[in-house]
């Protein structure tokens, strides 16, 4: 039902209801600067992996192909041509190939119990920071259409661990060189290893998988394997926000380090 004092305009900062405070709340530190440095990283990824997603062009380079585009499925993807991807879509297909694939970590971030947080506050002040009241008079959390849309995250779960798979097969892709032949190293492998190993950590850290693994129990006595699984994801669980950046940036890189080979910018250095 709706709250009369709602409509009254009695709640919220500004509200009748509130405590005879002149100040709009009582923090004297900087508060701003966690939400403002927030906005302003997650603001630099869209721009940059807008640019690259839509860019449609410098994707790939033998053997590594962007983690924006992988797996490739469209038939106007370059790697199709001798690489592990499935032209599943044909030639009709005429946008850029990674907006397909892209849906799938997008929607796994954008629920994401972190990424919730950060740009709540960074971007919509909802609050801003904590005892730091919002300026909206009306509150409704995540109960209500569209934000309780936000529990599809456990069932994008499972498509960020297929994500994580394949770009896990592309690292082993990586121990190619550049004529698809076996037992070559170089740079681009460990860039893309390094990635393979962040992405894994964030979605194994994730909370729907904590709950997968060690929710629903009433007794761990009785489900040892389960108790030391939850152990583990616990301990990652509790770095989510930071492998939430650091799967980013390393996602970031490991495109621009293709892009930068595909250009020609230079030469992936080989390590053996
Ligand atoms: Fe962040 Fe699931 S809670 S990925």
């Amino acid at each position: 039902g709706t709250d009369p004092h709602v409509r009254t305009g009695a709640r919220g900062v500004h509200g009748t209801l509130r405590a005879a405070i002149p100040e709009r709340h009582l923090r004297t530190d900087r508060w701003w600067l966690p939400p403002a440095a927030t906005a302003a990283g997650l603001l630099a990824f869209v721009v940059y992996s807008t640019w690259r997603a839509f860019s449609n062009a410098d994707y790939y380079d033998a053997p590594y192909v962007s983690p924006f585009y992988s797996p490739c499925l469209a038939e106007n993807c370059e790697p199709m041509r001798d690489g592990p991807n499935w032209a599943l879509f044909g030639t009709w297909w005429g946008l850029s190939p990674a907006i397909l694939i892209l849906i799938l970590p997008l929607g796994f971030r954008l629920t994401c119990y972190y990424y919730r947080k950060a740009y709540y506050r960074g971007f919509w002040a909802s609050p801003p920071a904590c005892a730091v009241p919002e300026p909206r008079q009306k509150y409704t959390g995540e109960t209500r259409f569209p934000l309780i849309m936000q529990n599809i995250h456990r069932y994008f779960f499972y498509a960020a661990m297929l994500v994580a798979s394949i770009l896990t097969y592309d690292t082993v892709l990586a121990f190619r060189d550049e004529h698809y032949e076996w037992g070559h190293m170089g740079l681009g492998t460990v860039v893309f290893a390094a990635n393979a190993v962040l992405l894994w950590m964030y979605t194994l850290s994730c909370h729907s998988c904590r709950h997968i693994v060690g929710g629903r129990l009433k007794h761990f006595s009785k489900h040892p394997v389960r108790y030391r699984l939850w152990g583990w994801v616990g301990k990652l669980n509790a770095r989510h926000a930071r492998l939430a950046w650091y799967s980013l940036i390393s996602v970031a890189l490991a495109d621009l380090y293709v892009y930068l080979l595909a250009i020609g910018a230079f030469d992936d250095p080989t390590i053996f």
